[in-house]
């Protein structure tokens, strides 16, 4: 019987010197419903995030707009000061409402963000600081200029983009070192597949988020169900363990405010598919378009 830890998932090094272990831990939903306001459950979302480096997550995703601004505090008022953990947070996205998501991209509102976000994390510089999303609204080069500026100045140590193609990621690498891209990927959504194949040629980390959205392949009697059965796991773990075999620049984040989903998750660390198993679950996978969400 392997130990409960996201230390199997192995390790990726962002911008080739952050090291982190792959397995993650999304923190959006540590939030209310909508990513609006305090967690239903706020004793139990802080006895997540205090379980969350206990079980060898060493990396965690949020956004100054999660909330807004509760998924930051929660993390600093749990678990600062870090000794280790990588905290990677964004920003790009305002929120009028729940579940509203309004791209701000202009220079001066994301210094702004990313100057917050220092204060409610609690830290001097941002280890990895990600556009949330690119704004129409707003010339390309003047959002990456920005980011460029602020790790000059300290800010940031390492920059990456969220919801992205190809050309977008070229685009800012003329700019500035993109050390992740964090776009939607799971299972039942592989419209991000040339995007994989960038950053897997180019050393970024890519960040899938819903990765367990495995939807109606997890349905009983399902591929997906019966080789869940066959390691003894549930048919989320499968779909985590295939992301993790498919790419070693892969960082899933499942998100989850309760622990015993969180224990779940991260058994997931340990399940190691037979290249049988993995492309039989490949083959499920039908292609959608992207969507864009927070
Ligand atoms: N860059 C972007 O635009 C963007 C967009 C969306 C999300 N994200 C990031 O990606 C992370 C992951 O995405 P996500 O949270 O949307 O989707 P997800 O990880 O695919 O799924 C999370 C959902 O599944 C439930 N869940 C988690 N573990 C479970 C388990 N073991 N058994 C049953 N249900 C489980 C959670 O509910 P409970 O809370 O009840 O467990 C939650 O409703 C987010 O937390 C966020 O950090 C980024």
């Amino acid at each position: 019987m392997s130990t409960l830890s996201a230390v199997s998932s192995g390790q990726f090094s962002i911008g080739g010197d952050l090291a982190v272990h792959r397995l993650g831990f999304g923190a959006m939903r540590i939030t209310g419903s909508g990513v609006w306001g305090e967690p239903a459950d706020p004793a139990e979302a802080r006895r997540t995030l205090k379980r969350v480096p206990e079980l060898g997550i060493d990396f965690i995703d949020t956004a100054d707009s999660y909330g807004p601004e509760v998924s930051e505090r929660l993390i600093r008022e749990v678990l600062n000061p870090y000794k280790g953990l990588v905290i990677a947070t964004k920003g790009g996205l305002t929120r009028p409402g729940p579940s509203q998501w309004v791209p701000n991209g202009r220079p001066e509102y994301l210094r702004q963000q990313v100057k917050s976000s220092l204060k409610r994390l609690g830290v001097e510089r941002i280890d990895l600081w990600q556009l949330h999303r690119i704004d129409s609204g707003v010339p390309q080069g003047e959002q990456f200029g920005v980011i460029a500026a602020m790790m000059k100045e300290g800010l940031i140590r390492h920059a990456g983009l969220s919801q992205v193609g190809v050309a977008e990621i070229k685009a800012a690498q003329t700019v500035f070192p993109v050390a992740t891209v964090q776009n939607l990927y799971n299972l039942a959504d592989r419209s991000s597949e040339g995007v994989l194949d960038h950053c897997a040629k180019e050393g970024i980390g890519f960040i899938p988020w819903f990765p367990l959205a495995a939807g109606s392949l997890a349905r009983p009697g399902s591929v997906l169900d019966g080789i869940a059965k066959r390691h003894g796991s549930s048919p989320s773990q499968i779909a985590l363990a295939w992301l993790l075999k498919r790419s070693p620049v892969m960082l899933p984040i499942p998100g989850t405010g309760k622990v015993r989903h969180l224990e779940d998750n991260v058994a997931a660390a340990a399940i190691r598919l037979s290249d049988a198993d993995f492309n039989e679950l490949s083959t499920l996978a039908a292609e959608r378009p992207e969507r864009a969400r927070g």
